[in-house]
């Protein structure tokens, strides 16, 4: 449609139309036409349906074609539905988990794997995906660290316009076969809920959500993405849903966002539970003037925006505004001419599955995976050694973390499976070893337990202390239930259960040759597996090919390379420690036992156990001091930093070179290092190569003391090393 016939449609369609195209309903308050049992619960009626304007979760080409084909018809103006959902980390081919996916530090990654979702969910119906998440993240016990790719504004940045792109397309081309729309979340700060609790209070300073919250979003926005989604939380104490400097100065003012603005599930219903508005009708009036365009799955629009207009407290200028958008985002997907989009069961057939999606997958998962330690090369394992493979990992397909409804688990390669396919007369056993969660804990969420769950945990425990006694290694595949990370999984205890710290206790006695790898959507309190293993691989929730992944890794086919990008703390006690915080007036290096009246704790160090940045591989790299072609520059003029990277050990490796910036004195304090830079090389043994970063003024703005996005003048320290905590440094100063 040209855009005189969007508007020329606008004119011709009652209030109850336009508002039926602000409101969206979920699969279950209808069965395809009628209204059902919880719609009717909050007064949703089958007009209400009639003139709905999208639909959340549902999923199916046929069902789907048939459910647009009956609205279409029934609708007065025939306008179709959009049909959004989640599709966070793939949509039947499952990737790993974002938190695993920044860790490749490979955004053309994540932009592939992104059109590969897309491909798949489009086929199956679906024109929004509310993805990506791009909110920074610096508390472990938050379950929905899952979702995000870390703690750096930077890196969060550059997945989340990855992904956008990889949804959308190159051209964000939305009638393009296989793309569609994009909707960015949760906007803004959602990542940083006071003490980890989902949905708690948001404090963030003015200063601190523009320099580390907002680029990341923005980044997304820049990119091109369709949608954005309010967040549950509130800044300053107002809920976003009804925060107008936020949606309409910052979001679309300052960001330049034009595209729609959708509520987060039932939030604008919530703003009367904040208490910022007395009842629903206060609620609709305060979300219409924050610009908010849907609302998700509540009863508020729907049932009170009729009357807010005609008594004159909400222009019909406001709601046209809000309904031109979303008829826009229709005509963008190209619906009014073709309702059904990409919906095909034939492209579902051949798409979803296929061997080059799993192929992605297993490579996306095998690049995600995080050496944290690896004593004596216990790895790589020799397919010739005699290994116990024990723990509640050993042989459990729900790898898929908690958003992947639409995957089936019985598409999931165990690691069982993947070593089995890979290595078939290995000498190797198996064995559960513990269950998964402690006995007695009932685990909240989709799936219970794994299916090899043992029922007696004594004999689970004396089998696998048999098995690894008599083998020459063990691994120990160990970890969080996937439903103690995602939304609603917030944990004060961020260690392993206790069983499985027994397990490896136990195993410990009369094996010393362990291996643990670790499965779960969050950073672990790990200084008890550290104690007793010789050799750590985080492998996050990787997805459907997991355990053909992990398989390649453990043998040496692959090598990993992931590097953390959230800090892995001490303990819950030191949270949130992330690495780019600021100095302040007493910084601390020493002994915790030993000063005071500094700026730490008198009973652990201040350090996390494993730094943002940090990943080990099969070699070992050594990296030349910095040289820089000057060391004075101004605005316009560029410094470079080259070092020499050398492979030191006796296999081909990777590493990622990463590039700090520290501004040495602002008009306000700056953070002790920020992450400016990155890149890969892949040597021979022996090898080495020169890496050379271009620094420029703009990498060196921030917000000063009267919030102006500038730089000022003045002395620079960079650093240049193998995690945030490198000491090979050099000075520079900007004129
Ligand atoms: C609530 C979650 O916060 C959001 O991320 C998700 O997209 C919606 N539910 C829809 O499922």
């Amino acid at each position: 449609m040209h855009s005189e016939q969007i508007h020329a449609l606008l004119s011709e369609m009652t209030t109850e139309e336009k508002i039926g195209e602000l409101f969206q309903i979920p699969s279950y308050f209808f069965d395809g036409d009628n209204a059902t049992g919880p719609a009717a619960e909050i007064g949703i009626t089958d007009e209400d349906i009639r003139v709905a304007g999208s639909c959340l979760s549902i999923t199916g080409a046929a069902k789907i074609r048939q459910i647009q084909e009956n609205h279409i018809s029934k609708h007065p103006h025939h306008i179709p539905m959009m049909f959004m959902a989640d599709v966070i980390n793939g949509f039947k081919t499952i990737f790993p988990i974002p938190l695993a996916q920044g860790c490749t530090f490979d955004p053309g990654l994540a932009e592939k794997c992104a059109s590969i979702a897309a491909a798949e969910a489009t086929a199956s119906g679906i024109h929004v995906n509310f993805s990506p998440m791009a909110d920074l993240v610096q508390d472990p016990r938050w379950g929905r660290v899952m979702e995000s790719t870390g703690e750096d504004a930077y890196l969060n940045g550059l997945f989340a316009a990855a992904m956008v792109r990889g949804y959308q397309g190159p051209y964000n081309n939305l009638t393009e076969k296989g793309k569609l729309a994009s909707c960015l979340k949760h906007f803004a700060g959602y990542g940083a809920p006071l003490g980890g609790r989902d949905y708690n209070t948001v404090e963030l300073s003015q200063r601190t959500l523009r320099e580390d919250y907002l680029p990341a979003y923005k980044a997304a926005v820049d990119a091109g993405c369709a949608l954005v989604m309010t967040s549950f939380n509130t800044l300053d104490r107002i809920p976003s849903s009804g925060n107008r400097w936020l949606m309409r100065d910052i979001l679309r003012g300052e960001m330049g966002f034009d595209g729609v603005l959708i509520s987060d599930w039932a939030a604008l219903h919530e703003l009367y539970i904040h208490g910022i508005a007395q009842d629903h009708s206060q609620a609709a009036e305060l979300a219409m003037q924050a610009g908010v365009d849907i609302d998700m799955s509540s009863p508020v629009y729907i049932k009170h925006l009729k009357a807010l207009i005609d008594s004159g407290k909400i222009p019909m200028s406001m709601v046209d505004e809000a309904v031109l958008r979303v008829l826009t985002l229709k005509n963008k997907l190209g619906l009014f001419e073709n309702p059904y989009k990409d919906a095909s069961e034939t492209d579902e057939q051949e798409l979803i599955l296929c061997q080059a999606h799993r192929e992605a997958a297993r490579e996306f998962a095998e690049k995600s995976f995080v050496l944290l330690k690896n004593v004596d090369d216990l790895l790589p394992l020799k397919n010739t050694e005699n290994v116990a493979f024990i723990g509640p990992y050993a042989d459990n397909n729900l790898l898929s973390g908690a958003w992947s409804f639409f995957g089936d688990d019985m598409d999931c390669v165990t690691v069982k499976d993947g070593i089995l396919n890979r290595f078939p007369e290995g000498k190797f056993s198996f064995a559960p070893g513990c269950p998964i969660v402690d006995p007695g804990i009932e685990v909240l969420g989709f799936q219970k337990k794994p299916p090899n769950d043992p029922t007696d945990p004594t004999s689970a425990l004396e089998e696998a202390i048999s098995l690894a006694s008599k083998a020459d290694k063990v691994v120990l595949l160990l970890g969080e239930h996937r439903e103690y990370t995602g939304e609603g999984a917030s944990k004060a205890d961020i260690s392993l259960p206790a069983c499985q710290l027994q397990l490896l206790r136990e195993v410990r006695k009369v094996n010393p040759n362990i291996c643990v790898v670790l499965f779960g959507g969050r950073p672990l309190d790990l200084r008890e597996v550290v104690r007793h293993a010789q050799s750590i691989l985080f492998a996050w929730l990787p997805g459907i090919e997991g355990g053909n992944a992990l398989a390649n890794v453990l043998f040496g086919d692959r090598a990993p390379g992931g590097k953390l990008t959230m800090s892995f703390p001490y303990c819950v006690g030191q949270i949130p420690v992330f690495y780019n915080h600021m100095n302040t007036g007493r910084p601390f290096f020493g002994d915790y036992r030993k000063e005071r009246y500094a700026s730490q704790y008198l009973d652990i160090p201040n350090q996390p156990l494993f730094p943002f940045g940090y990943g080990l591989t099969y070699t070992t790299f050594s990296c030349s001091e910095i040289e820089l072609d000057k060391n004075i520059f101004s605005a316009g003029d560029a410094i470079h930093a080259t070092v020499q990277v050398t492979n030191t050990g006796s296999r081909i490796g990777s590493e990622t070179l990463q590039l700090y910036i520290r501004d040495l004195a602002g008009s306000v304090t700056r953070p002790v290092r920020q992450l400016k830079g990155f890149q890969k090389v892949t040597l021979q043994p022996g090898g080495t190569a020169k890496v050379t970063f271009q620094i420029t003024e703009e990498m060196l703005r921030f917000y000063d003391i009267h919030m102006n996005y500038t730089s000022e003048p003045g002395d620079f320290h960079l650093f240049i090393g193998f995690d945030s905590a490198a000491e090979n440094t050099a000075k520079f100063t900007l004129l």
